[in-house]
């Protein structure tokens, strides 16, 4: 790993896996060289000629210095360069240009964190600092770039200092520009909606801008933080990737530009909608970090690391290598109906089934019988627990389970003591009627006073109730997004504030109590990004619990989490979201590979199968360890029938997962492939007691198993003729 500048001004950062290269223009452009496969800096690097345009301005006058061609680090608007800036404001004059030249640089051993917000760790990494300046304005643009031995991963982020005695306002600081040359390209991103996440889509790159973003003040459902720029004929194990994922939980962008020179540019940040900042004389903003990972193999690679390179550098150190205890949750046991009597029933019923913990989910304080009420009032419903979540915490601890507690600290429900006493601590505009969401507000955590008030209720609950677990949830958006405790001119900086108000509050509460695994919730995935994952070691990925509703959404993490950080029970059948009926095998199934696995059934549903479940949650148990840092593929999706493989750690298990859909008959033979295997050793397949040898895994495959409602020979490896069925092979290595 290297990082060096050399006598033609190359700026290189170089590792096994890429090169990352920017040159210091003579007119002090720090212009964007070269990002890909690993070249040799040293030799002569054939450079874009500056070709003479017609109808093109240049850069003060400079021959062919025309910056809309030029490929740019971080570019400002408005010195010839008409594509997506990474900044934009008004300067102390009043207008919009900001135009930074090279400064100076310097290489860190040490990866400096980031004020207030999340950041990969560094170790066996460097980082180059870049120092730009704005003379004329006296501002200095520090620009991070952090590589690393063993990851194909480059981190960047930007840091505003406004040294001069003059504010400034700004409306845009993206944390990372990335430039490809002309060609063809495609974008992939991860879409949905509540109960919906995280579906793929992929689309060739048009010319134009292609925008995904944010405005509802989480990273929310509808677009993932995250896209991988594809060459166009890229798969899953072929051609050039080059993925995104911004560090950070509230309002983003991302945005992918083809130019009229048809160069791709992609910018990424804070959400400008909305947003602006006062930068006061003196002052300075740091943006959230962005990661992207390079992979010369296409999906597949890529994927393994950003799984590889969350759970070493993100993903909270000290639940590293700890398996996650396995849960029976109230939720759709019981909804708000929860009472001591019930609690202590389940918990009886958790430690029949050889389960960890037991977690209370909504409906234990204030006077929360529904929906409408009760955020904020953060004690014990006495009515339903007499003699309070303390004593029911210790009582379910003796029957040797763990006891979590869910919680939903940044809302406040109108109908609540809190928002009696505080209205003014709820996000507002004046002069509007709010509009609620699941009849709720949400509390401003750009206000000190809110985050101290919850911090200490928190506290309070985490260093008295025995806790092991938090369920930290956040079931609304933002609207009418207004501060009591921001002057006019500021309002713009509510949204940014509330995450790092969020952030502040979540590192204190985690660093307090280190003990405690929080798992974060956001009407399932409507929060799920590397910012919230770097304080929180795993992740509620979805409201669906129906298993078939659930393959797309653990195909669509796949390309960006690992299966340590995400949390998936099994739920009720008929499903409590789309009505369908499924067996408990594939309930169980579907959620097989996860780091955090549980059931969240009524005591009906567990006497229903309870010989079932304990054999489940046997598997579970057994398998939980080896689990941990494994690796999971996607080998097939397609007619009806998806297949995933999932390879532990020590690679001396792989379990490959088949699901039908749909039943139908008479259906072609289909070879599942297994990718990842050491082609000289042998697996032994346990259900069959046959051994294949690793290259046959991987070339000839396993046959997809036949479907059939009536075709019931022993000899052939057969799924049920019926819908939504899963089948599981384990190999072991031998
Ligand atoms: C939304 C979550 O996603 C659910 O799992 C559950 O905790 C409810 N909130 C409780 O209100």
């Amino acid at each position: 790993m290297a990082s060096s500048i050399s006598d033609q001004k190359f700026i290189s950062l170089t590792n096994d896996f890429f090169s990352y290269v920017m040159r210091i223009t003579d007119s002090g452009q720090l212009e964007h060289v070269y990002y890909g496969p690993t070249i040799t800096v040293s030799e002569d690097l054939d450079l874009d000629p500056r070709v003479e345009r017609a109808l093109c301005s240049v850069y003060e006058g400079l021959k062919n210095e025309n910056l809309n061609e030029l490929s740019m680090e971080y570019p400002c608007f408005g010195r010839s360069d008409y594509r997506e800036p990474t900044l934009k404001g008004r300067n102390k004059d009043g207008n919009s240009i900001f135009s930074f030249e090279y400064h100076s640089h310097e290489i860190l051993e040490d990866k400096p964190t980031i004020r207030g917000l999340p950041s990969a760790r560094g170790g066996m990494s460097q980082t180059l600092k870049l120092v730009m300046v704005d003379k004329y304005l006296q501002l200095e643009l520090q620009l991070f770039y952090t590589i690393y031995d063993k990851h194909a991963v480059l981190t960047k982020s930007s840091k505003l200092v406004n040294r001069s005695d003059h504010k400034i306002i700004l409306e845009k600081i993206a944390s990372s520009s990335l430039e490809f040359p002309a060609g063809d390209y495609d974008v992939l991103h991860l879409h949905g909606t509540w109960s919906r996440e995280l579906n793929t889509e992929r689309l060739p790159l048009a010319r134009g801008r292609f925008v995904i973003d944010s405005k509802r003040g989480s990273s929310s459902a509808a677009h993932n933080p995250f896209v991988a720029v594809l060459e166009s004929d890229a798969s899953e194990d072929h051609g050039k990737v080059f993925a995104t994922a911004l560090m950070y939980s509230g309002n983003f962008e991302i945005s992918l530009e083809k130019g009229e020179y048809e160069s791709i540019r992609v910018v990424t940040g804070i959400n400008p909608h909305d947003f602006s900042w006062h930068l006061e004389a003196g002052g300075q903003l740091d943006t959230p970090e962005v990661i992207h990972v390079f992979s010369s193999n296409g999906l597949r690679q890529m994927s393994h690391t950003w799984q590889s390179f969350i759970v070493e550098k993100v993903s909270p150190l000290r639940f590293k290598d700890k398996v996650r205890p396995s849960y029976l949750n109230t939720w759709e046991a019981c909804y708000f109906d929860v009472s001591s009597e019930k609690v202590l029933h389940l918990a009886d019923r958790a430690v029949e089934l050889g389960l960890d913990m037991l977690v209370l989910d909504d409906g234990w304080f204030g006077k929360r019988n529904d929906d409408t009420t009760s955020l904020g009032d953060w004690e014990s419903d006495r009515d339903k627990f007499p003699e309070g979540i303390a004593a029911l915490a210790k009582m379910v601890k003796a029957k040797g389970l763990k006891f979590g507690l869910w919680f939903e600290p940044e809302m406040i429900n109108p109908s609540s003591e809190l928002y009696r006493q505080h209205p003014e601590w709820v996000i507002q505009v004046p002069g509007r009627k709010a509009s609620l969401g699941r009849n709720q507000l949400t509390l401003d955590l750009s206000q000190v006073a809110v985050v101290e008030h919850i911090f200490s209720l928190m506290d309070k609950h985490l260093s008295s109730c025995e806790i092991d677990y938090v369920k930290w949830d956040m079931n609304r958006n933002f609207t009418e997004l207004g501060s009591t405790s921001l002057a006019a001119e500021r309002q713009g900086e509510l949204g940014h504030r509330y995450i790092l108000g969020l952030y502040e509050l979540i590192s204190r509460l985690t660093e307090k109590h280190p003990e405690v695994l929080f798992e974060n919730c956001a009407s399932g995935g409507n929060r799920m990004d590397l910012g919230m994952l770097s304080y929180f070691p795993q992740t509620w990925t979805s409201d669906m619990c129906d298993p078939i509703g659930r393959l797309e959404i653990i195909h669509g993490a796949s390309y960006l989490f690992p299966m340590d950080v995400l949390a998936a029970y099994i739920g009720p059948s008929p499903n409590h979201q789309n009505g369908r009926v499924t067996s408990l095998d594939s309930r169980f199934l579907a959620g097989f590979f996860c780091g955090a696995r549980g059931i969240s059934l009524n005591e009906a549903d567990i006497d229903a199968n309870l010989e079932d479940l304990k054999t489940y949650i046997q598997k579970i148990k057994s398998t939980q360890q080896e689990m941990l840092g494994g690796r999971f593929d996607r080998l097939l999706k397609r007619d009806n029938r998806v297949s995933w493989q999932f390879t532990t750690r020590d690679q001396s298990k792989v379990y490959v997962l088949c699901f039908q859909i749909l039943s139908a008959t008479n259906l072609p033979i289909t070879r599942v492939r297994l990718v990842g295997l050491e082609k000289k050793r042998k697996y032994r397949l346990l259900s069959e007691d046959k051994t294949y040898g690793g290259d046959t895994l991987m070339h000839m495959g396993l046959t997809f198993p036949h479907v059939s409602a009536w075709n019931k020979t022993s000899s052939i490896r057969r799924m049920d003729g019926r819908d939504f069925t899963a089948y599981l092979f384990e190999l072991n290595r031998i």
